[in-house]
């Protein structure tokens, strides 16, 4: 018998089964597939759908284990329209999903590389993927660095799991923000700043960038500096989505739908693209 094809254009109403306020502006869903619909499958980089009902639906990547099928995780940081009435969402709320959409990291084939993860704000949310898949595989991989810029320590996501992770004495995490107050006794300044720390190996390193671009230009040229060649470092792109899958055009960049070709990227593919906005 052949199997159904799955409808891209439906959103399948999923369960809020907790929320968890990560900062004044961003908070975790973890959300549950209604009754009947199969468990939900995703790779480190992926993104959803996802559709505020009666009020509009936008892209969000996937931030949770890939190795846990029973729940599905994401990130939102409340910026507009949508995001923002996100916020009043609570436990046993309705929300729809369309996905997996996309590409992914491709962690799986990098074994025995050291790993570099750069994140400036929100864009930790799809990174955090790669690090559960890297500590279920830990053997696989050399030296895994986080780098992780904020504004401010306020605005750090996933504070209490950071701090876990910090005491492993297989994973380097650095955090750094933009300004601080009294109390902070972490680093200041801008990402950038603590690639020093990680002693990168050129030869053996690759890197994943997920941030404002502004902040991947500035991490790429310092990483470049260091001898990470551009087929080393892949980045993750945003653009304005509305179908998510390849037909409406809306996240076109140049020959590429973000989309579908991305949103994770070789930089080497994309480097003359890249700062490009819609066209
Ligand atoms: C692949 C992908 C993954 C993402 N993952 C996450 C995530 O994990 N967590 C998270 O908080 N956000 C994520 N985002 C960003 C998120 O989709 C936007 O913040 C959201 O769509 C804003 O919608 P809104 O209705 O709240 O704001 P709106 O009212 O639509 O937006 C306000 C302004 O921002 C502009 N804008 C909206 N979205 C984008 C965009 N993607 N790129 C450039 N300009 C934009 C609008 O044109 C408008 O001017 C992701 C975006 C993409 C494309
Ligand atoms: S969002 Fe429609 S083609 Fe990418």
């Amino acid at each position: 018998m052949k199997a159904a094809t799955k409808d891209v254009t439906m959103a399948i109403p999923h369960l809020v089964q907790q929320f968890t306020k990560e900062t004044h502006d961003t908070f975790t869903l973890e959300l549950v597939p209604s009754a009947g619909n199969a468990q939900f499958s995703f790779k480190a980089g992926q993104f959803n759908m996802l559709y505020l009902y009666g009020v509009g639906e936008v892209p969000i990547s996937i931030s949770g284990d890939p190795d846990d099928e029973s729940k599905i995780a994401h990130t939102v940081r409340s910026y507009g329209a949508v995001t923002s009435r996100m916020m009043a969402l609570k436990k046993e709320d309705w929300i729809g999903i369309r996905g997996p959409f996309g590409n992914h990291w491709p962690i799986e084939k990098l074994s025995g590389h050291d790993i570099l993860l750069g994140a400036g704000g929100i864009g930790v949310a799809p990174l955090r993927p790669v690090l559960y898949y890297i500590l279920s595989h830990r053997e696989k991989y050399g030296k895994v660095a986080l780098i992780y810029g904020e504004r401010t320590p306020g605005d750090l996501i996933y504070r209490r799991q950071i701090e876990k992770w910090r005491g492993r004495f297989d994973l380097e995490i650095y955090v750094t923000v933009d300004s601080a107050r009294e109390g902070w006794r972490g680093d200041v300044g801008v990402v950038t700043t603590l690639i020093p720390k990680t002693r990168i190996d050129p030869l053996k390193t690759v890197a994943f960038l997920c941030g404002p671009e502004i902040m991947m230009y500035y991490t790429i040229q310092e990483i470049s500096k260091e001898g990470v060649t551009d087929d080393r470092i892949y980045i993750s792109m945003e653009r304005n989505m509305k179908c998510g899958s390849g037909f409406c055009g809306h996240c076109q960049v140049g020959p590429k739908f973000v989309c579908k070709h991305g949103p994770v990227f070789l930089f080497k593919d994309v480097k003359h693209l890249f700062w490009k906005r819609e066209m």
